[in-house]
C-alpha cells in the first residue's frame, strides 16, 4: 500500500509489516524498516535489548545510515550526535551525574535522523520505559522499543530539522510566553533562610551593581517541609517580605515537591496538616493495587504522592496555590518529580501504584514518566486560574514530551566541576531539538567546591542560556557572583549586564521559540544544516540566527579553535571581520568569552538595568552588522512582558534593515504585525566597526 502526499511517500507492506517512507520528489528512501515491526510478549527480541526482561516488548527497527547522525531525545547526559549510543527512558533522580549516566530525569521520546543534509523526526508516543538505540548494538540497525503500550510513533519529514521542530511544536504543543523577568538573572540556593538572609543576597545584589530579577526560596521555608506552608520563625510574614522584595524589582518563586507529608491528626505535636487531611479525606492520593496508600519518603519524610491524572485532584492541587499567590509569590519550581522515592529510586517500590488513567486505572509502568507532566499542568492550570492576567511561571526538574506547554526546565543536580560545564552545551542544544526551548543549569555546577575561575567560565555559558540562575547545594561552597573575590566578581558583572543589554534580542528570539519550535539556544547544524563541519560541535552553540558563542570549557585555558561557518562573522568584542568555512584561532583571557556576530544582522539591544521592567525601552540601539553586500536585517519583537495579550495581537513585530548608501546607510523600520503600543521612544543606529555613523535616511 502507498500513501503519498506532496512530499512523503508511505510505502507499507502488509506481511511481514514493513514501513518504508521516501521523498516524494525523488522516490528514494528516507527512512526503512530493518525487519517487521515486532510485539513480542515471549521476549524473542532478547537479543537485541539490553534489559529483555519485559513481558510486552514492542519495538521498531530501523535500517542504519552509512552517513546517518542522530539528535534529540530531550534530556540526556550525552554528546550532541547520539549516533552509536543507546538509552533508556525511565525519569530518575540522578544527584551528580556525569556524561554516560542514563536514564536522568527526563523522558523525551522525540529524535531527529540527519544524513546527507536531510532530517527526518521520529515522536513514539508511549510513556512506558523505552529504549533507543542509534547504531550501538548492531550495524544494521537504529531501533526503538518499549516495555509496553501501544506501537504509535509520528514521523515528520523535514528535510529541513526547523521545519519538523515547528510540527513537532504543533503536535506536543507550543512553549508559551513566560514572564519577560524570566529572561533575568536568578539567583537561589538550598537554602536561603531566614527572610533576613534572602533580603540580605539581594542587598548585596543591589549594592554591588550586579542585576538580578528572581530569589528562589528552597525546601527549608516550609513549617517541617509540608508543601503550601511557611515556617513561621524563618518566615513570619512572607507577604511583607515579597512586597520588599517587589520593591527592589525582585520576584521570588517557591518550591513546591509532590511529596504531601503523611500527617494524620493528632501524628505531629505541631499543628495539623490540611493538605494531607483534604487529600485523604477527597481520596486524591496515589495508592497500591491492593487499595493501601503508596508511603514513599521524601524530604518530610514518609509522604504520600498526588494521582494527577484525576482531573479533580490536579484541580485541587492547582487550587491550593492560593496560599502562595496571596503572599506575592511569583512562581512556582517543582522538584523531585520523577518522582523521586528514597526508599528506592529506581521505582521498584512504585510497580504496583495505580493511577486514574482516564478510567483504565493503570499502573506505574505507565504513569511514572508522565507524573511530573501531569503535576506541572496541575500548577500550570491553578495559577492561570488564580491570576488570569499574569502568565504563570514554572520551573521542573522532570518531565515528558509536552512539559514545554506548561514549565521551563533545569538540568537537576550536576557537579562543579569543568566536565559538567562542558556538559552543559550539547544537553541545552539536545533539549532545543527536543522541543524545550526553555532551559537551563545551575551555573557554577550545584554539588561540590568550585572556585571563581569555573564560576566565571559557567556565566560565560549561561548568560545566554534562556534559563540563568545561579543554585547551589547546602553543603557546597557559596557560589553567589561575589564569593570568590572582586576581580571574578567583576568579570560576571560585565556579562549578567551584556544579557540584560541583549533583552531585547533574546526576547525576540524565546518569541521565535514560542511561535515556531525553533530555539533560542541552537547547535551550530541547526542553522548549518548542510555543513557537515558542524554536525558533531559540542563546544560552541548559537543564540537565535546570529550570535556564535565559543565558551571556554577547560582551567587554564585562555585560547582556542573557533569553527565559523560558511558567512562573514564580527568578532563581537574587536568587530574584527572573518571569513567563515574555517577555524580561528582566538584569545579567550578569563574575562573574555569568544563571541562572534554573524555578518547580515542587526542585533536589537538596551541600556542595562537592575531588573527587567526596570524603565521603560526608551532608547533601542539597532546594531547594524553589514554583510559583504553592505545589507543588515534584525527584528524586534515586544509585548507587554507580563499579561497573556500577546496570545490575542496585543505584540509589535518591527522589522528593520539596512542598506549601503553611498558613504552612510539607509535605515528602514516597518511594524508589520500586532497592536502593542510600546509609547515613545528614541532608536539608535550603530554599524559595526565605525565610530561615528552617519544614518542617510531613516524610513519608518
Ligand atoms: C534536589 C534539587 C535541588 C534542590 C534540593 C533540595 O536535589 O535538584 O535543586 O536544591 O533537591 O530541595
Amino acid at each position: 500500500v502507498t500513501v503519498a502526499t506532496d512530499e512523503l511517500e508511505v510505502v507499507v507492506r502488509r506481511s511481514p509489516l514493513l514501513i518504508e517512507f521516501r521523498d516524494a520528489g525523488t522516490h528514494q528512501p528516507i527512512n526503512s524498516d530493518e525487519r517487521p515491526m515486532a510485539y513480542d510478549s515471549k521476549g524473542h527480541l532478547a537479543n537485541m535489548l539490553f534489559d529483555p526482561k519485559a513481558g510486552n516488548f514492542i519495538a521498531v527497527s530501523k535500517k542504519l545510515g552509512f552517513d546517518e547522525h542522530f539528535y534529540g531525545l530531550g534530556e540526556k547526559a550525552a554528546r550532541l550526535d547520539k549516533r552509536r549510543g543507546s538509552f533508556v527512558n525511565w525519569n530518575s533522580d540522578t544527584p551528580g551525574y556525569t556524561e554516560g549516566k542514563d536514564p536522568i530525569y527526563q523522558t523525551i521520546p522525540f529524535y531527529l535522523g540527519l544524513q546527507h543534509g536531510a532530517a527526518y523526526g521520529i515522536f513514539f508516543d508511549n510513556s512506558y520505559r523505552s529504549y533507543f538505540d542509534f547504531g550501538r548494538s548492531s550495524q544494521q540497525r537504529a531501533w526503538f522499543g518499549a516495555e509496553g503500550g501501544e506501537l504509535n510513533y509520528y514521523f515528520f519529514y523535514g528535510p529541513s530539522i526547523k521545519k519538523i521542530l515547528n510540527r513537532y511544536a504543533d503536535l506536543t504543543g507550543h512553549m508559551p510566553l513566560p514572564p519577560k523577568w524570566a529572561l533575568g538573572n536568578q539567583q537561589s540556593r538550598w537554602s536561603y533562610y531566614p527572610d533576613t538572609m534572602v533580603e540580605q543576597v539581594v542587598r548585596e545584589y543591589r549594592e554591588r551593581d550586579l542585576p538580578l530579577d528572581v530569589i528562589y526560596l528552597d525546601i527549608d521555608y516550609m513549617r517541617g517541609y509540608r508543601v503550601f506552608t511557611f515556617d513561621q520563625q524563618r518566615f513570619p510574614n512572607p507577604k511583607a517580605l515579597t512586597d520588599r522584595l517587589a520593591r527592589q524589582g525582585i520576584k521570588l518563586v517557591t518550591i513546591v515537591d509532590p511529596g504531601v507529608k503523611h500527617d494524620p491528626p493528632g501524628a505531629s505535636s505541631d499543628g495539623r496538616y490540611f493538605v494531607f487531611e483534604q487529600g485523604l479525606e477527597k481520596n486524591y492520593f496515589q495508592r497500591r493495587s491492593n487499595g493501601e496508600l503508596f508511603v514513599p519518603r521524601v524530604w518530610p519524610g514518609e509522604s504520600v504522592f498526588v494521582d494527577y491524572t484525576l482531573p479533580e485532584a490536579r484541580r485541587w492541587w492547582g487550587d491550593l496555590f492560593r496560599v502562595y499567590l496571596d503572599n506575592g509569590v511569583a512562581g512556582i519550581w517543582n522538584d523531585m518529580n520523577e518522582p523521586s522515592d528514597f526508599v528506592d529510586q529506581t521505582g521498584k517500590n512504585q510497580l504496583d501504584v495505580v493511577s486514574y488513567d482516564n478510567g483504565e486505572r493503570t499502573t506505574h509502568a505507565k504513569n511514572r514518566n508522565t507524573f511530573a507532566l501531569l503535576m506541572a499542568r496541575a500548577t500550570y492550570e491553578g495559577l492561570e486560574r488564580l491570576r488570569p492576567e499574569q502568565r504563570p511561571y514554572i520551573i521542573t526538574r522532570a518531565g515528558y514530551a509536552g512539559i514545554q506547554r506548561y514549565a521551563t526546565m533545569w538540568t537537576g543536580d550536576t557537579n562543579s566541576t569543568w566536565d559538567a560545564l562542558a556538559l552543559n552545551i550539547p544537553m541545552f542544544t539536545t533539549l532545543g531539538l527536543s522541543g524545550e526551548p526553555f532551559i537551563g543549569s545551575d551555573v557554577g555546577g550545584f554539588i561540590g567546591r568550585g572556585n571563581g575561575e569555573l564560576l566565571v567560565r559557567s556565566y560565560q555559558v549561561s548568560f545566554l542560556a534562556p534559563f540563568c540562575r545561579n543554585h547551589k547545594t547546602s553543603d557546597g561552597y557559596d557560589q553567589e557572583p561575589w564569593r570568590f573575590g572582586k576581580y571574578y566578581e567583576d568579570i560576571i558583572r560585565k556579562y549578567l549586564k551584556l544579557r540584560y543589554e541583549l533583552l531585547p534580542f533574546l526576547y525576540t528570539t524565546l518569541e521565535q521559540a514560542h511561535r515556531t519550535g525553533i530555539p533560542l539556544f541552537r547547535p551550530l547544524l541547526l542553522n548549518y544544516q548542510n555543513d557537515p563541519n558542524t554536525y558533531n560541535i559540542d563546544d560552541q552553540f548559537m543564540v537565535g540566527e546570529d550570535l556564535l558563542v565559543a565558551p571556554i570549557l577547560k582551567p587554564d585555558v585562555t585560547r582556542r579553535l573557533v569553527y565559523l561557518p560558511p558567512g562573514a562573522w564580527y568578532d563581537y568584542w574587536t568587530n574584527r571581520k572573518y571569513a567563515g568555512g574555517t577555524m580561528i584561532y582566538v584569545d579567550a583571557p578569563l574575562d573574555t568569552v569568544p563571541l562572534f556576530v554573524r555578518a547580515g544582522a542587526m542585533i536589537p539591544t538596551v541600556p542595562p538595568r537592575n531588573f527587567v521592567g526596570e524603565r521603560p525601552d526608551d532608547t533601542i540601539t539597532f546594531n547594524i552588522y553589514p554583510d559583504d553586500k553592505g545589507w543588515a536585517e534584525g527584528t524586534l519583537y515586544e509585548d507587554d512582558g507580563v499579561s497573556p495579550a500577546y496570545k490575542n495581537g496585543g505584540l509589535r513585530r518591527t522589522m528593520v534593515t539596512a542598506r549601503r548608501d553611498g558613504r552612510g546607510f539607509a535605515v528602514s523600520v516597518d511594524v508589520v504585525e500586532g497592536q502593542y503600543n510600546p509609547g515613545v521612544r528614541k532608536l539608535n543606529f550603530i554599524v559595526a566597526g565605525q565610530r561615528s555613523t552617519s544614518i542617510t535616511r531613516v524610513k519608518t
